[in-house]
């Protein structure tokens, strides 16, 4: 980074994922996907979990060949406790309640502690979906509370501030094209 460098891109101390990685890694996830669902005479449904998973998702379908379909939803859990069927806020729903012969592809951009998509995935099988897959983009295996395991991966990461490519610290650092970790020092004032 040097005197050129925008602000927003200089508050990263280094880059961990770069663009080329991502690229590379949605390559890889989508030939996965496609295996996973090319023979499938069902509706294929990605759900894209907002904010965060906007750009991977944006990434990910145009190298889908498979038709698919597209929803959005809006999630976030809450509660200490380790049960799976645990709270769950959804402040933006799927607009259909017809799951039965539907897979559904879940998008998120990181999985932490593994409460939000565990419970998702519990309430999406709940409502009767055919199949219900997840993937993300990063995983911090230890960072888990939950036991749960995406089904695709793009990348396994350490328990460290990441921002970029879709994720924020305080609605900002969303649009930068790679995944940096956050200076120390612009968090803990
Ligand atoms: C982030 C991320 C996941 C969740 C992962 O969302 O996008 O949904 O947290 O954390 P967990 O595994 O500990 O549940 P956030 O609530 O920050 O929303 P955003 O995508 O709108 O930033």
């Amino acid at each position: 980074m040097n005197n050129q460098t925008p602000a927003l891109y200089a508050d990263c101390a280094y880059t961990l994922v770069t663009q080329e990685e991502i690229s590379a890694i949605c390559d890889r996830l989508a030939a996965e996907i496609q295996a996973t669902y090319e023979n499938s005479t069902r509706r294929l449904v990605m759900v894209v979990i907002l904010k965060g998973s906007m750009p991977f998702a944006a990434e990910l379908m145009k190298r889908l060949t498979l038709p698919l379909e597209l929803e959005f939803m809006k999630v976030s859990s809450y509660g200490a406790g380790t049960k799976t069927s645990g709270e769950i806020k959804i402040s933006l729903d799927l607009k259909r309640d017809d799951l039965q012969d539907i897979d559904l592809l879940v998008v998120e951009d990181i999985v932490d502690s593994g409460r939000t998509l565990s419970r998702l995935t519990t309430l999406l099988k709940n409502r009767n979906a055919n199949s219900v897959r997840t993937c993300t983009l990063l995983d911090k295996p230890s960072r888990r509370e939950v036991d749960f395991v995406p089904d695709f991966c793009g990348a396994t990461i350490p328990d460290e501030f990441v921002v970029g490519f879709g994720l924020d610290y305080d609605e900002k650092y969303r649009n930068l094209p790679f995944v940096g970790v956050l200076r120390r020092e612009v968090y803990e004032n």
